[in-house]
């Protein structure tokens, strides 16, 4: 919407220059009257935003691999921070996503002029200081002086909301989900580019992992299948070897390190960068991407978003969190798969998951959207302001089982179903 509205008024715009001097004044007027006609009569008229649910992946972190220095003998380079935690770059970059949803909510009438009580917005967050910072960071930004608490389990090492482990712990549950695991990874056909370029990247030869433990070949090597009751699941090996490295150089790319620095300057184009990341988006897929492993971890979750969704109160919550809730909670929705324009990610940090309930006044009816809404690598690595004028990317996401319409919505009603069944 908002886009489409700065596009048309720059094309009329262009078109007024051409215009005389004296009647440039009352062109402008009439654009004004034009813009305000076109783009406030339509949608946010008919359709009223009544309810929010963000599921968000913390901001800029620094690299959380344990085996980093197993993998490569270069040296990685150092972060101020520990690992694992929000970077202070991070922590600016989830501000700016705070003042613009600020104003977005603000434009949908959903906020008061005064600071918003918990009944109208709810912050909830992970146990982990990467989610806790990224949380504090978007409601001082979005609510300045208005010490919005949030809420999480910490100083509780484990959130069950959060925490992506394997919960059911039957014999059966485990042949079940395992066989589905290791039939995902035998569509993992693909990665030879990539892993090949990878080990150039990292001179995987001279190694540790190589030259101890005599794992020299990101293809050959066998990937271990793990899943046990209370774990996270996860193979074992070259992809999750590349898992690492690939997060560590996204991490180096958006924290604004030089090019030079970035993977010890191994990656000159946009191209590599998609290219690596198809280890990380299959690693991923092969721990979280299978409905039985996914509906079972991502269990404690749904529910309380369920929970959250269904009721009046409150009207905006924000839940930080992290890529495995996301993966997790889309396929056990059944979102159809998607490609993000301008991120490399597939589940980009910062990005959230916007679950929007509108209400159309001409049929009486309540509607769903859900867009996600991400900063495009650029915005990332440039801390780029965000605000109306420039806001982060919005790409509209669907449902297998809640049908939209044209104008990318679907019905409420679907919606609960599909939640009621899950
Ligand atoms: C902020 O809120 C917390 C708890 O919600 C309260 O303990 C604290 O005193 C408040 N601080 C200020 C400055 O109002
Ligand atoms: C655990 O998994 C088994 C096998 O898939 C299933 O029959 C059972 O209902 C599951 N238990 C729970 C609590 O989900
Ligand atoms: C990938 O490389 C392996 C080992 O070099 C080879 O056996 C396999 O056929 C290759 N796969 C594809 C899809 O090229
Ligand atoms: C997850 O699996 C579904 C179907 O099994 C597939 O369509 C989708 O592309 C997968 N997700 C990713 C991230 O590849
Ligand atoms: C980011 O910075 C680069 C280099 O200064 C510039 O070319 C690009 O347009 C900027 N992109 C955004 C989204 O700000």
């Amino acid at each position: 919407m908002t886009r489409d509205c700065e596009r048309s008024s720059e094309v009329q715009s262009k078109k007024a220059l051409f215009s005389r001097q004296t009647s440039k004044m009352a062109g402008k007027l009439l654009l004004c009257i034009i813009i305000a006609l076109s783009c406030s009569g339509t949608l946010q008229e008919q359709y009223k935003l009544k309810k929010v649910l963000m599921l968000s992946r913390h901001n800029v972190r620094t690299p959380l691999g344990k085996d980093l220095e197993e993998i490569t003998s270069k040296p990685w380079p150092k972060w101020k921070e520990q690992s694992g935690y929000l970077t202070a770059k991070g922590a600016m970059l989830e501000g700016y996503m705070g003042v613009f949803f600020s104003k977005w909510l603000n434009k949908q009438g959903m906020l008061p002029d005064k600071c918003p009580d918990e009944d109208v917005f709810y912050a909830y967050a992970n146990v982990k200081q990467r989610t806790r910072e990224s949380a504090k960071s978007f409601v001082e930004n979005a609510f300045p002086g208005c010490n919005i608490t949030v809420h999480s389990k910490y100083p509780a090492l484990r959130d069950p909301v959060f925490y992506p482990i394997i919960h059911n712990d039957t014999e059966s549950f485990k042949a079940a989900a395992l066989q589905a695991m290791s039939e995902r990874l035998s569509t993992v056909v693909y990665l030879n580019k990539s892993m090949i370029e990878l080990e150039s990247i990292l001179d995987y030869e001279s190694s540790d992992n190589c030259r101890t433990k005599k794992q020299c070949d990101l293809i050959e090597d066998k990937n271990v299948l793990n899943l046990d009751a209370g774990e996270k699941p996860g193979p074992v090996g070259p992809l999750k070897i590349g898992n690492s490295a690939v997060d560590a150089f996204n991490m180096q790319y958006y924290e604004g390190l030089p090019m030079e620095d970035i993977a010890w300057g191994a990656i000159k184009t946009q191209h590599q960068f998609t290219e690596l990341q198809l280890i990380a988006k299959e690693f991923h897929n092969v721990c979280f991407n299978t409905s039985l492993i996914a509906k079972d971890i991502s269990k404690y979750l749904v529910q309380y978003m369920k929970k959250v969704l269904l009721s009046e109160t409150p009207k905006v919550t924000l839940m930080m969190g992290h890529d495995a809730n996301i993966f997790t909670l889309q396929e056990t929705l059944g979102f159809k798969p998607y490609v993000l324009p301008l991120q490399h990610e597939y589940t980009p940090v910062g990005g959230k998951i916007v679950f929007q309930k509108w209400y159309d006044a001409d049929k009486d009816v309540d509607l769903l959207r859900i867009d996600y809404v991400y900063q495009s690598h650029e915005q990332l690595r440039n801390a780029t302001k965000l605000g109306l004028n420039n806001p982060p990317q919005f790409f509209l996401m669907e449902l297998k089982e809640c049908p939209i319409n044209s104008k990318g919505y679907c019905l409420w009603d679907d919606f609960v179903k599909l939640l009621n069944n899950v």
